[in-house]
């Protein structure tokens, strides 16, 4: 079964009312005329309104970085599947490394926001991965599985139908060491055929992103990948033409 690419800008915590204005009109140009790749772009949730002015008239979608389980009430600085909705957004990660670092989101949280967004109708972006401690001591399928199973027991393998998945190996996020083409493969294929023990025709339809010093450079020959359907970049999504790069690498390699 084919599966349509998906690369997602991660933006994290940069940006500007006139940055995101700018970097918007710079991929809308840059890719106008790309087709068979979806394109997403997660910006700080304080400039979502700006982003999805500057979109209109584009087919880049719009996602956010985080999502709190709440919908409304007395829950102080949190953003809510409903708001996301208001400004349009639809890709919504959940789950990255540096919330389960620096906020201590557990994997039983982060299932809770899954099924906030199911509930909401809106596309999960369920990050997982291991540390390198993790990955040196032989642990990466065993951390990738219990991640992914916090989401299995507690929802079904059905609730990967429409969902996406982002293998973001934490030692190669921000440090320009990717994963090679070959070791992430490897990991999605895993991910893949452990979705599959529970029901096949869901794993066969789940987009499976890789993340991680995702870069102008290094992108084609990881999309050459039979189970990398993407990717989620962070650093290099603040550039319209690296960026570009990358979503045009995915419609060329899986088309
Ligand atoms: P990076 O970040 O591309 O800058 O390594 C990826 C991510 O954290 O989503």
């Amino acid at each position: 079964m084919a599966r349509r690419p998906l690369v997602m800008g991660n933006w994290k915590l940069n940006g500007s009312k006139a940055f995101t204005k700018q970097l918007v009109e710079g991929l809308k140009a840059e890719l106008a005329n790309v087709e068979g790749c979806d394109v997403a772009i997660a910006p700080p949730v304080m400039y979502l309104a700006e982003a999805e002015a500057a979109l209109v008239g584009s087919k880049i979608a719009l996602g956010s970085q985080n999502v709190d389980v709440n919908i409304s009430g007395a829950f102080t600085g949190d953003i809510s599947t409903e708001m996301l909705k208001d400004f349009g957004a639809k890709y919504i990660i959940i789950g990255h490394s540096e919330r389960r670092t620096y906020h201590k989101e557990s994997d039983e949280f982060v299932a809770k926001k899954f099924a906030a967004l199911k509930e909401a109708g809106l596309i999960p972006v369920l990050c997982i991965g291991e540390t390198e401690a993790e990955n040196e001591a032989g642990k990466t399928q065993e951390v990738c599985a219990r991640q992914i199973d916090a989401v299995l027991n507690t929802l079904g393998a059905s609730a990967f139908n429409g969902a996406v998945i982002a293998y973001e190996p934490i030692w190669a996020i921000g440090t320009g060491k990717s994963a090679t083409p070959a070791q992430a493969q490897a990991i999605h294929k895993f991910i893949r055929d452990h979705i599959a023990k529970q029901d096949q025709a869901v794993a066969d339809q789940v987009i499976l992103q890789y993340g991680g010093s995702v870069n102008d450079k290094n992108a084609a020959e990881l999309f050459t990948q039979p189970d990398i359907d993407g990717a989620l970049v962070g650093g290099a999504s603040l550039k319209a033409d690296a960026f570009s790069v990358i979503v045009k690498a995915a419609a060329k390699a899986k088309n």
